[in-house]
């Protein structure tokens, strides 16, 4: 039996829908720390359970019968989601899983300029003390994440974002999903990481020309201060926190740490994954 943590947020129900269309769906468990969200999984076949990283004695219940587990990280700030994890680790580990396939995240080193990196870090390295195969999903940035700043470009035909110059190998939330299906499915083959990313890394340069062709009008790349970014946000009530993580992933961005495209993909799924430029033809 496998069994999916993080069920009802956007990565989660990609994975359910894959799992489905893959015809798996009487041997998964879908955990969320709302089980009743997730009800309409439930007349498709799947079980479902409530998972909540804060409440070990239900992990530990939830995970009783299943040996092998997806766990999608969470989005707590940095010491609380390292403490999360760890007490969801332990509870697989003391439910007998066997496998335990992690959505990580590039470059996921405690050196990294992005705040969360440090989360993916210790997860990364809680799990392999813990001496349980592994599959480490290290995915680059969802594809979804510059929508935004592709409905101001086709507004005003500038394409702004803080640390315009780095590049990013980004990857749909829909190919992360089949990455983690994949990671789940296949047997365990001791310890393993996937740098989960598109086909190619683009700049901020690139994107607003794939835009221009699409549009049939000019756009252009341009250099978002780091000062209005933070006032956006800061309008936008977000928690400091997730603040200072956005902020920091494009400084890591301008650094280059996300730069780097990876055949992974194609080595755990045997499928190519959607490009930026093709993601961009479908929903810009
Ligand atoms: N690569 C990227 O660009 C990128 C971007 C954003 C986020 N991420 C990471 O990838 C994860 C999945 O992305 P997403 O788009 O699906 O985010 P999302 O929709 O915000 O989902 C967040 C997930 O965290 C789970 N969660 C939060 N607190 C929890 C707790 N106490 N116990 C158990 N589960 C908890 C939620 O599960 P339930 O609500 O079902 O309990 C939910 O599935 C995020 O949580 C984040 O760590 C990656």
């Amino acid at each position: 039996m496998y069994f999916v943590t993080g069920a009802s947020g956007k990565l989660g129900q990609l994975v359910a829908a894959e799992l489905a269309q893959q015809g798996t769906a009487a041997d998964v468990t879908l955990g969320s720390r709302n089980p009743d969200k997730l009800a309409s999984y439930a007349q498709q076949g799947f079980k479902t359970a409530r998972f909540d990283f804060d409440a070990p004695d239900s992990m530990r219940a939830a995970l009783a019968g299943h040996d092998r587990l997806l766990l999608i990280s969470g989005d707590a700030p940095v010491d609380e989601r390292i403490r999360q994890h760890k007490a969801a680790i332990d509870a697989a580990k003391a439910a007998d899983v066997k496998l335990i396939a992690y959505t990580s995240f590039t470059n996921a080193s405690a050196k990294s300029l992005f705040t969360f990196a440090r989360i993916h870090a210790e997860t990364e390295a809680y799990i392999k003390a813990s001496g349980l195969a592994y599959r480490f999903l290290r995915d680059n940035q969802y594809a979804e994440n510059i929508a935004s700043a592709v409905a101001h470009a086709k507004e005003t035909g500038a394409f702004a974002v803080y640390g315009s110059k780095g590049k990013v190998a980004y990857v749909t939330r829909a190919d992360v999903a089949k990455a983690a299906v994949a990671a789940l499915l296949t047997p365990p083959n001791g310890g393993e990481t996937f740098e989960i990313t598109g086909p190619r890394a683009y700049d901020a340069a690139e994107i607003a020309e794939i835009l221009n062709r699409k549009w049939g009008k000019p756009v252009a790349a341009a250099e978002l201060p780091r000062d209005v970014l933070v006032a956006i946000f800061k309008q936008l009530q977000w928690p400091p926190f997730v603040i200072e993580a956005v902020v920091s992933l494009h400084e890591a961005t301008a650094a280059g740490e996300l730069a780097s495209a990876s055949g992974d993909y194609q080595r755990l799924t045997g499928k190519a994954p959607e490009s930026l430029a093709d993601f961009l033809a479908r929903t810009a």
